[in-house]
């Protein structure tokens, strides 16, 4: 099994979404395989278009990917004002490799960094994950409410919404 290396990229990841860069800045076709791990194994973030996630990747504050050899398996990215608020996203491991600590790793990564450490709250919405999200220190955020409202039409040049 080749090594597994984690990236965390720079903020808006500007070599993976114009480069396709991967690890040791080389070349992979990331932003494919990034629009192909969300179509296989993230139910909230198919069928995006490379122009939606290009835009995805410049308005997040911070963008973590791990690989295996030139596979993308796992990813994960963050909004983060740096102080008080920040909100996880789009947190999807390949399917064949759950289970052996690869999500706990993203998660973790993403939590390290300057962006998010020391943050008063950070949120995350997910939908059957809850329990692998406790076991990172998250708890159920009663008595707050979850309200969402929904673009009219998944907008085209826009990333639109996730989990
Ligand atoms: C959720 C996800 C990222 C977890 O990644 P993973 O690599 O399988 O998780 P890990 O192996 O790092 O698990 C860490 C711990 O959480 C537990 N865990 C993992 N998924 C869990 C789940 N859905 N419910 C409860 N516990 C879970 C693991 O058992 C493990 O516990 P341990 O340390 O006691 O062994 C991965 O299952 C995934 O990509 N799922 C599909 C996409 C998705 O639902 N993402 C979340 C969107 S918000």
């Amino acid at each position: 099994m080749a090594a597994l290396r984690l990236l965390i990229h720079a903020p808006g990841a500007p070599g993976l979404r114009w480069f396709g860069l991967g690890p040791g800045l080389r070349p992979t076709r990331g932003l494919w395989k990034l629009q192909r791990l969300f179509n296989k194994h993230a139910f909230w973030a198919q069928g995006r278009t490379m122009a939606q996630l290009r835009r995805l990747l410049a308005g997040s504050t911070v963008v973590v990917s791990l690989w295996q050899g030139k596979r993308l398996v796992g990813f994960g990215r963050a909004s983060s004002d740096g102080i008080y608020r920040a909100v996880l996203w789009d947190v999807v491991v390949a399917g064949d490799l759950h289970g052996q600590g690869l999500g706990r790793r993203v998660v973790e990564a993403l939590l390290a960094t300057p962006a998010l450490l020391g943050v008063e709250r950070i949120y995350l919405m997910t939908t059957n994950s809850a329990g692998f999200y406790e076991q990172l220190g998250f708890r159920a955020a009663e008595p707050q409410v979850l309200l969402v409202k929904q673009a009219a039409s998944r907008p085209q040049r826009d990333g639109g919404s996730s989990a």
